[in-house]
């Protein structure tokens, strides 16, 4: 049982004393109601500060209906905006818990086909993520987006908010004025470091004005722009240091990109931790006013050395406390064996928010549900046969336990995992398996009975006679791609003598391939990037055929910082990806291919092909049982292959809706 001294020892900044150094830093969530905070999003804070963290940052909150990039846009340009501050202030204070609103504009990361309204910037340079064209801001205009920081400040304090955030980072507004990339003016907002500087420093004084001085102003900024022609380290701590000699702000908050480099500040698995820490440290070793740190700080532990090597003055665990709002008290308490640590999949969190869907997290089904998810007491103590250990299976299990059930988990492998065990082999996966470890240990605590290497059949269950059978037996690759398998829009033709394996195969160990491999990624996701990977990791000279009709509606299933760091995997691999290439018919030594808009033919040379495509349901023991036992219900992939967000989500609700 470790002590955590630091991070839970209070800090005063200004005159708000905040009870321990865990923060959870603004963040997007979706559940905005009519541009203002929901209840919702109360209930979400709230489960947060229930669990202990000492400071919430609010999601960004646009001050000007020139900053309205999705629908879902928490608004604080007008009054309306009080009244909901109010309720969520009261909810999280309740807990001890301090919050702070983040006040945002974009600048020419706006997008006018949400706002209707010309994205707004220092200068005409188009945004990184909406390729927009800015209007350039008159002086009038400036001094006019001064009053609306002013006043949606003022509005955070009047909602009984503890305090402001000002977004000067990830390339917002102040950051465009600050750096060279985006700021090619020449007035006195634009040229000499010195001008550039101005427009920030405007903002801190017209919010500092209009909120007095018992009340805290602070700053998210990033550290470098990681762009050739931007902002650099040594420029953000001159910056640093001018923004604290006007005695005006009274924290940094030092994260690190712009839009066009934004993919690193939300690493995904596969990546070091706490990669950014060393640039906060930097910052603080010239301001004396608090810095925070954040970015894949996922575990107390390290969260701690953070704060007793003097890097930084609180630790932001975002992700970490999506996944386990429950994490700075199970710290405190010495029972940090228990946090389901986060394992940088992006999958319910930052995935669903850059598709403007309400997020949650893969591994904890009641993040953003928590008005409706509780865990319910079973009506009495009846017995549960839980047939699978990938997830579906092990979250059913673990919420049937919790509800009070006598439960047995059945693997027929000699491990729990699933399909997750093949997933983890591929190239910066390895941290999926921290959702299984998560699971078991859950499991193991609340003594729950594992059987491995025992393969269910429909007699041991008949003969069991349990109360509730849940069935979560996954789902199987399919290495047949003919129309009967896979429908003939999609189907291969196999000509004898052609070498035709599946991706999963590849990727478990239990196919080879030849030295020229094509690999047709038929079903858009991260398998046949991951194989391709896996493949020229071992020297195969690979080329990946993306079908691509999907692209036409949505690119990938993939969240854009995962997508980059397998796109620059593959191309540092020199792995060739072909868009609009579909496979016709494998030969001996080629594959006929043709381009699905145009219909042409063409030949691509290869050893091997490599399908990838879904995975079928097994639901063999499922449909063997239907009809024989007093009650079943199967979950996860058994039902329809999915993703693993939707594996534990199916197993919580089955269990939970145990009678
Ligand atoms: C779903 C999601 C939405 C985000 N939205 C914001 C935001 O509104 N404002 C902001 O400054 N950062 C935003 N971020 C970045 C986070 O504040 C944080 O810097 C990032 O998640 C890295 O920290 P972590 O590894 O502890 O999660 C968002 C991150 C996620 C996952
Ligand atoms: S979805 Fe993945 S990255 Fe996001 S909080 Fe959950 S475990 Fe962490």
């Amino acid at each position: 049982m470790a002590s955590f001294p630091h991070l839970f020892t209070p800090i005063t900044i200004r005159n708000v004393t905040i009870p321990n150094r865990i923060l959870i830093s603004g963040h997007f969530t979706h559940f905005a109601e009519n541009n203002l905070p929901s209840e919702r999003l109360k209930a979400y804070y709230e489960r947060r500060a229930q669990g202990g963290v000492g400071l919430i940052i609010t999601e960004a909150q646009s001050i000007t209906r020139h900053c309205w990039p999705v629908p879902n846009t928490c608004m604080a340009d007008t009054d309306a905006i009080i009244e909901p501050y109010r309720r969520i202030s009261e909810a999280v204070h309740r807990h001890g818990t301090k919050i702070f609103a983040q006040l945002w504009h974009n600048g020419h990361q706006n997008f006018s086909k949400v706002s209707f309204l010309p994205v707004q910037s220092c200068s005409p340079v188009p945004g990184p993520a909406s390729g927009e064209v800015p209007k350039e801001l008159e002086e009038e205009e400036i001094q006019e987006i001064l009053r609306l920081y002013a006043s949606a400040a003022v509005r955070a304090r009047e909602g009984g908010l503890d305090g402001v955030e000002i977004h000067f980072g990830h390339g917002y507004l102040p950051q465009q004025f600050l750096s060279p990339y985006s700021n090619i003016r020449r007035d006195r907002y634009g040229g000499s470091f010195e001008n550039r500087l101005r427009f920030g420093l405007e903002v801190i004084d017209a919010v500092r004005r209009a909120v007095g001085e018992d009340f805290v102003v602070g700053l998210r900024v990033s550290a470098d722009e990681l762009l050739e022609c931007g902002l650099k380290l040594p420029d953000m701590i001159e910056a640093a240091q001018r923004w604290e000699q006007t005695g005006q702000v009274d924290f940094l908050h030092v994260t690190v990109s712009t839009y066009k480099t934004g993919v690193v500040a939300i690493p995904p698995m596969g990546t070091p931790p706490r990669p950014f820490v060393w640039m906060a440290a930097e910052i603080k070793h010239v301001v004396d006013i608090p810095v925070f740190a954040v970015i894949k700080i996922t575990d107390p532990h390290t969260a701690e050395e953070i704060l007793a090597n003097h890097e930084a003055d609180m630790v932001a665990m975002t992700r970490a406390t999506i996944c386990d709002p429950d994490l700075p008290r199970k710290a405190r308490e010495g029972r940090e064996d228990e946090i389901r640590l986060c394992m940088n999949c992006n999958e319910g969190c930052w995935g669903r928010c850059q598709e403007m869907l309400p997020i949650t997290c893969a591994q904890n089904p009641e993040a953003g549900r928590e008005r409706e998810f509780h865990i319910l007491p079973a009506p009495g103590r009846k017995r549960v046969m839980v047939i699978g250990g990938g997830p579906a299976g092990l979250s059913a299990a673990r919420v049937a336990a919790l509800r009070g059930y006598e439960v047995t988990v059945y693997e027929k492998d000699n491990q729990l995992g699933g399909q997750i065990l093949v997933a983890a082999k591929a190239p910066l996966r390895a941290d999926l398996l921290e959702s299984i470890r998560n699971l078991e240990k859950e499991l193991r605590r609340l003594s729950v009975p594992i059987e491995l290497g025992v393969e269910v059949t429909e007699q041991m269950v008949l003969e069991k006679d349990p109360d509730h059978v849940i069935v979560a037996t996954g789902a199987q690759p399919i290495t047949d791609p003919s129309p009967e398998v896979v429908g003939p829009d999609l189907a291969v033709q196999i000509e004898p003598g052609a070498h035709v394996v599946s991706a999963w195969h590849v990727l478990s160990g239990e196919a080879e391939t030849g030295s020229k491999v094509l690999l047709y990624d038929v079903q858009p996701g991260l398998q046949g990037f991951a194989t391709a990977d896996f493949l020229s990791g071992q020297g195969k000279q690979v080329e990946m055929l993306v079908m691509g009709m999907r692209m036409l509606f949505s690119p990938f299933d993939i969240d854009g910082p995962t997508l980059a760091l397998h796109l620059l995997s593959l191309f540092n691999k020199d792995v060739k990806v072909t868009y609009f290439t579909a496979v016709k018919k494998a030969m001996a030594g080629a594959c006929l291919c043709y381009n699905p808009v145009s219909l042409r033919e063409h030949e691509i040379p290869c050893d091997t092909l490599v399908l990838s495509y879904w995975r079928k349901a097994e639901d063999r023991l499922y449909r063997a049982l239907k009809g024989k036992v007093r009650s079943l219900v199967r979950v996860g992939d058994c039902v329809a292959p999915r993703y693993l967000m939707h594996a534990i989500y199916e197993g919580y609700v089955a269990a939970n809706k145990l009678g």
